[in-house]
């Protein structure tokens, strides 16, 4: 290695013990990623990319892998904006999160009417067709998003064209296609309103992925949304029931309303979480700047209207480096 090389391999380690200066290098310190979504149609705004460039160390794609995105009309696959974001983030050498394959929004109007064996082959064919375009590039998928239904009894499924057509049983039909379509991408079930442990929502998908577990479906890991205005009190507890069913937890959108040492503190809450299990194995925010929000009333990010650094920013980065190292899951 050369004069140059050395400087390199010394400016991009941070000596243990000492304090990382980015949030992606501060959650490297402990085998964690953080990461932010990405929207293709803001990469023509250069703060917007520089500040995902020095700050983060991974991704997922906000719109741009959906149904409706990727597979507009049936059979005909189209990657513009999913292919810029994963080109973006493999040169930078970052992760990538895969979202979503199955999901009940964001879907093309011609799913609509198909027969059920109809729509078991575009499920599986979807499947396909964007997991084999990007076969080896992503770390994990988000196979089925938001299947389980609010407010319902332990268990209940949200009623979708997948429950009334293909019954209960599509989300493991979704997982052992995932499996059979890139067989190194880690599988993720991702939802919202999961967080709390008790939960009758959580209790059904802790249920679900402990009968996946015991039959072999394949299952990796399970996604926390995190779009919140507080973290519930047994967060931490809730991701290490998840963690002990053998499945890696990632916290896969969070975003939360409000601002000052208010929100701050939500934040450095959620991290600190995450870093007390091993199998926590990384957060990724649904955003970098609140002008780009979807929930943008709320101020829900780390960066202000003008890529500043909020209060929030600054305790998330301080509860990184705070954690202490776990194996890598
Ligand atoms: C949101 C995007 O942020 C918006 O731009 C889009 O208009 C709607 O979807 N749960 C999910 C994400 O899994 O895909 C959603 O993203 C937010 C809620």
């Amino acid at each position: 290695m050369g004069v140059l090389g050395v400087v390199t391999a010394l400016a991009s380690t941070t000596p243990a013990g000492a304090a990382a200066s980015t949030l992606g290098a501060a959650a490297a310190q402990s085998g964690r990623y953080f990461g932010t979504a990405i929207a293709a149609g803001h990469m023509n705004d250069s703060t917007y990319v520089a500040t995902w460039d020095r700050e983060f160390n991974a991704v997922t794609p906000e719109n741009e892998m959906k149904w409706d995105a990727t597979e507009p009309n049936r059979g005909q696959f189209t990657f513009g904006g999913a292919d810029q974001i994963v080109s973006h983030a493999q040169s930078h050498g970052m992760k990538i999160r895969g979202h979503t394959l199955v999901w009940h929004a964001q879907i093309p109007s011609w799913l609509n009417n198909l027969s059920t064996s109809d729509l078991r082959t575009a499920m599986v064919n979807h499947i396909n067709g964007v997991m084999g375009h990007y076969k080896g590039k992503i770390y994990a998928w988000d196979v089925v998003n938001e299947a389980f239904a609010d407010g319902g009894s332990v268990g209940s499924l949200r009623s979708s064209i997948w429950t009334q057509k293909l019954g209960n049983g599509f989300i493991e039909e979704a997982f052992r296609a995932a499996r059979a379509a890139d067989p190194n991408a880690k599988l993720c079930y991702n939802d919202y309103n999961i967080d709390d442990a008790n939960a009758n929502k959580t209790r059904g998908v802790y249920n679900m992925v402990k009968d996946f577990k015991a039959r072999g479906v394949p299952i990796d890991c399970v996604g926390l949304q995190s779009h919140f205005g507080n973290p519930p009190s047994n967060y931490q507890q809730n991701i290490a029931q998840f963690a002990a069913l053998g499945v890696d937890v990632q916290i896969t959108e969070l975003d939360v309303g409000g601002s000052g040492s208010t929100q701050a503190d939500a934040y450095r809450r959620v991290v600190e979480a995450c870093t007390a299990v091993p199998r926590c194995a990384g957060i990724t925010v649904w955003g970098i700047t609140d002008k780009y929000s979807w929930r943008s009333g709320d101020t829900p990010l780390l960066f202000d209207g003008n890529f500043n650094k909020k209060a929030a920013y600054t305790s998330v980065l301080n509860a990184l480096n705070a954690a202490t190292p776990n194996p890598t899951p």
